[in-house]
């Protein structure tokens, strides 16, 4: 999910979770190359900090950082937001909800199928701000380091030479960041919201996506999980 708001001409900022690797360094290290500062926000320091060093390397000068933050710990997710908070940090430009994995297929595909929910359950409770966009993507299939959640001990015989064989057919990782670099930061989608993009153009999401009764579900669901009122997000009062 790409959320984007309309801010002033200055140093953009954008928060990309699980930005240490693949299509999320791809995306960090364009952003950077543009002249945003960009925090990776990343479940493990070390790596966070060889991706830190890796983009400084590459762009003397970029504005980068990392923040820790596991999302599969709704206390470190909270604890990495009151930092934000704290630390006057939390004015991002654009939030790169990239970090995503878990278990093999059945619920890889559940956790991809809520996040496209999600987006177009925010986009509905957003539509009196006009100034915040949100839209969602799939990249396309990409050689990065995601085939290690869906190798485990059962299947690891075909599924590792499979995926490895099958991957010269796989976009490369600067390749597959292309849709999340442009619904970030181009002009063209500043005020398209509500929409799943590929190849970066909007195209229709399944059936399954677009049932407003699960989204407002899953809406509550996500809401009672990180013990946030469900109607923080009501349309804005007309004076
Ligand atoms: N590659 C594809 O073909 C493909 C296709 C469709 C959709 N996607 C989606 O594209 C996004 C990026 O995937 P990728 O291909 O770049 O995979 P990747 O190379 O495996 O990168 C995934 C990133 O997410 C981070 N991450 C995973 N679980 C996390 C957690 N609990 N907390 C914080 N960070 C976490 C990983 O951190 P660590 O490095 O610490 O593990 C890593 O930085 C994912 O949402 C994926 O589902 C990819």
């Amino acid at each position: 999910m790409v959320a984007q708001a309309a801010g002033a001409e200055r140093v953009k900022r954008v928060l990309i979770t699980g930005g240490n690797t693949g299509i999320g360094f791809e995306t960090a290290k364009s952003l950077c190359a543009k002249g945003w500062d960009v925090t990776l926000a990343c479940r493990d320091k070390g790596r966070a900090a060889a991706a830190v060093a890796s983009i400084k390397e590459q762009q003397p000068g970029a504005q980068v950082s990392s923040l820790n933050l596991d999302l599969a710990n709704l206390a470190s997710v909270k604890a990495a937001a009151s930092s934000l908070v704290d630390t006057g940090c939390a004015d991002f430009d654009v939030l790169l909800n990239n970090a995503g994995a878990y278990s093999p297929w059945e619920a890889y595909g559940q956790s991809k199928l809520a996040n496209i929910l999600f987006t177009y359950e925010l986009a509905r409770r957003l539509k009196d701000y006009p100034q915040v966009t949100v839209n969602c993507l799939h990249p396309g299939v990409v050689r990065t380091e995601l085939g290690r959640y869906m190798v485990n001990s059962s299947n690891q015989m075909w599924m590792g030479p499979a995926i490895y064989l099958a991957s010269f057919f796989f976009k490369t990782p600067q390749q597959g960041a292309q849709t999340s670099i442009y619904l970030a930061s181009s002009p063209d989608v500043a005020n398209t919201t509500s929409k799943y993009f590929v190849d970066c153009k909007a195209v229709a999401s399944s059936r399954a996506s677009h049932d407003a009764s699960v989204a407002a579900r899953l809406w509550e669901y996500s809401a009672a999980l990180t013990k946030v009122p469900a109607d923080i997000l009501q349309p804005a009062k007309v004076a």
